[in-house]
């Protein structure tokens, strides 16, 4: 993922393909021209990538030139194209090939067929690398395309936003979904998960998703994912990973402007921190971080013990309970742990202090990402 100004951008084709395409191009239009010398116009600035790697592959004689045009502000094309370097050469009798680096709506290619209208050349050949056909309003023929896009806005190999990504060697497209902040927040019972999220989630306006909370609201209102889910507990059976998956795709849909989300109780399994990623990558996201909070066993059980005598919680009661409730979770988080340090994605947070200063500290590590 890059970020240019304001913006994300991600991966979106190689420099790779854009090779494979380009040569593709310069087959098909030197086997059209024979052995005409063609002149290659080059629409700049978006051209200038195109055409030296276009003119490089061209296996023939042949004569190259620019006209410089503008009408892109920001993200937006507009109808007002603006002349800035018209044609220099007499192109009489000449078979000229335009070189463009991308087709949108069309009001560029219409300027460039009004400069030669009048130029009385032997052929006009239009040959654009990119070409989003949602967006074209023109009838102009194309004659060479080497790449259909989507009608989103992308940068690189050329194409620039805001005069940024020009220099880019791979083409990279606008993010649905701009920066959000998505945790997978971890702690052992005890550790003062609950009271972190509730400051995190007010501090950084994120949406705290507790998968409990969430089961709890879909059985409880009868969703058709709350009677699936309950199907297969009454049966005292797992409810399968896709289940609950499908239930915090929901929340997520449902909070979609959100700048981020808290995931609590989720994921549990590699499996469904992979299926969270998914989700994520589906939404045109990601998950930042899993932090979990770390606190040494021996003040989780006297922290518990004293939660119990006023919670009246029976598993807060016994200390053999608190034990092995403390130990499971190392078991079962020890495998995520792992899953998200392979991502450089896990950051341990002291949980011992005051819940300001665990505060602070979580602040810190979250302004980072
Ligand atoms: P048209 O006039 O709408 O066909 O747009 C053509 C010009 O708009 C191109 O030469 C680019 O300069 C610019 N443009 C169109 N789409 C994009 C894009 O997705 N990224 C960057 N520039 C674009
Ligand atoms: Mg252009």
């Amino acid at each position: 993922m890059i970020k240019l100004h304001d913006l994300y951008f991600k991966p979106f084709i190689s420099e790779q393909e854009i090779d494979t395409a380009v040569q593709n191009m310069v087959d098909d239009i030197a086997a059209d021209l024979g052995d005409e010398v063609p002149v290659f116009i080059g629409i700049l600035n978006g051209s200038f990538m195109l055409v030296s790697d276009f003119v490089k592959k061209y296996p023939k004689p042949c004569e190259v030139t620019f006209i410089k045009l503008a009408s892109y502000e920001g993200v937006k094309s507009t109808e007002d194209i603006q002349r800035l370097i018209g044609l220099t050469q007499d192109l009489t009798g000449r078979t000229v090939v335009i070189l463009e680096d991308i087709i949108d709506s069309g009001n560029t290619l219409e300027e460039v067929h009004r400069i030669f209208k009048d130029e009385g050349v032997k052929e006009l050949i239009i040959a654009t690398l990119f070409y989003k056909p949602e967006a074209y309003k023109k009838d102009f023929k194309l004659h060479h395309v080497g790449i259909e896009i989507p009608e989103k806005f992308i940068v690189g190999y050329g194409l620039d936003y805001d005069g940024l990504g020009r220099d880019l060697p791979g083409v990279y497209q606008l993010k649905t979904t701009q920066h959000m902040t998505n945790l997978v927040l971890f702690g052992p019972p005890g550790a003062g998960k609950g009271t972190q999220a509730n400051f995190l989630k007010e501090k950084y306006d994120l949406v705290h998703i507790s998968t409990g909370d969430v089961f709890r609201y879909n059985i409880k209102n009868e969703t058709a994912l709350g009677m699936l889910a309950k199907s297969f507990m009454d049966k005292g059976e797992l409810v399968p990973d896709q289940v609950t998956i499908d239930m915090l795709n929901k929340e997520v849909e449902k909070n979609a402007g959100a700048n981020g989300f808290i995931f609590d109780g989720f994921p549990r399994t590699n499996a469904q921190a992979k299926a969270l990623d998914e989700l994520m990558d589906n939404k045109d996201s990601q998950i930042n971080a899993m932090v979990a909070l770390e606190v040494d066993d021996e003040v989780l059980v006297q922290r518990l013990l004293e939660r119990g005598k006023t919670s009246g919680r029976a598993d807060d009661a016994d200390e053999s309970i608190i034990r092995n409730r403390i130990k499971e979770y190392y078991t079962k988080t020890a495998i995520l742990k792992d899953y998200y340090s392979n991502q450089d994605k896990y950051f341990g947070v002291d949980g011992v202090g005051s819940i300001e200063e665990i505060t602070v500290r979580l602040s810190t590590v979250i302004d980072k990402l």
